[in-house]
């Protein structure tokens, strides 16, 4: 019997320091878990990094560290591609033609825009503004079929389906219209000090984040400090105990548990006693990522072997849809 090909998916995270707990559980741990039914493109978005000043040693580092991180996570390389952004010069070149499809107006309504010129005041740059333009390349280069992306990143795929469809309507159907890949169970995870907000590492208060690589200690002080109510009760109640249901999502998310279970678990319990077990949990999941990630980062053949073969097989496809749209946009070929 004839298989079904395969749907491809592609996203992307950027080498701007480790990941978060949020990262990792509304993100990169499911990549792992698509492998198997999707053929799966993972990319380290370098060139998107430098939107905001980065310090390049720093960046380079961080690029190696962020394709461990992911490799520890889960990804394997002989399922999914795994590669970083700088080494496809398709995406840029795409970049460009596709921004010649793109409105100015449209591009200021990007909400992300308006908060990264707003927090960086002193570099609101033409590659922050054009930002989704790139990452639109990103995606249609390789005619993705589904993107996982966050809430933060849903205005940039709608204007990439946009920018899409206006091309393959003004020369003819060229891109696939990525569609989102939505979670079956997407948890979104808050801040520990503000859990009104979401998990970021850029927050001020080191407090409010579990980085994946943090030590057992540091997890435990950070979950022990997580801001709760004075109720007492272990009851999911997103809007009226968001501290404690926050906690609920990452333990049920580390264990599998549902929140009826947690609820039964903990009754009569106080905080302190449910805190740690939320703190247990997340250090022995993240036991195993760290212990990986150590050996990976240290095993540098294997990282570049691993980037090697990504690139190259990355710039097949890229290459490939990339000279289509060229010869579609008139350019002269020698
Ligand atoms: N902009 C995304 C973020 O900051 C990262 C990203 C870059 C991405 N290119 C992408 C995500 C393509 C999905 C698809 O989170």
């Amino acid at each position: 019997m004839e298989q079904e090909k395969k749907k491809r998916i592609l996203s992307g995270i950027q080498p701007t320091g480790t990941f978060t707990l949020g990262n990792y559980i509304g993100a990169v741990r499911n990549w792992g878990k698509l492998q198997d039914d999707y053929e799966c493109l993972y990319m380290v978005a370098d060139l998107h990094a430098i939107t905001v000043r980065q310090n390049p040693a720093d960046l380079r580092r961080m690029t190696r560290e962020a394709v461990a991180l992911l490799l520890a996570c889960g990804i394997d390389p002989e399922k999914s591609l795994l590669f970083v952004q700088s080494h496809v010069p398709a995406h840029s070149q795409l970049s460009w033609v596709l921004s010649c499809s793109t409105q100015f107006g449209e591009l200021s309504r990007m909400t992300q825009f308006k908060d990264k010129s707003a927090k960086h005041a002193d570099n609101v740059n033409a590659g922050l503004f054009t930002y989704p333009v790139l990452m639109a390349a990103d995606i249609l280069v390789y005619n993705a079929d589904l993107v996982p992306v966050g809430a933060d990143q849903k205005q940039h795929l709608e204007l990439a389906r946009n920018v899409a469809q206006r091309f393959n309507s003004q020369y003819s159907p060229t891109f696939t219209v990525p569609d989102p890949y939505i979670a079956k169970a997407g948890a979104k995870i808050m801040s520990l000090a503000e859990p009104e907000k979401k998990m970021s590492k850029s927050d001020e208060n080191a407090n409010a984040f579990i980085l994946l690589l943090d030590e057992p200690d540091a997890i435990l002080r950070k979950f022990k400090r997580a801001v709760t109510d004075s109720d007492g009760e272990v009851r999911y109640a997103p809007e009226e105990k968001p501290g404690v249901s926050n906690l609920m999502t990452i333990y049920s998310c580390m264990t599998g548990k549902d929140f009826a279970a947690i609820e039964a678990e903990f009754a009569g319990k106080g905080y302190g006693d449910f805190k740690t077990a939320v703190a247990e949990s997340v250090i022995a999941e993240l036991a195993p990522v760290q212990a990986e990630y150590k050996r990976i980062l240290a095993d540098k053949a294997y990282l570049e072997g691993v980037l090697k073969e990504g690139a190259a097989h990355a710039n097949a496809i890229a290459d490939r849809v990339l000279s289509k749209v060229y010869r579609k946009a008139g350019f002269m070929q020698l």
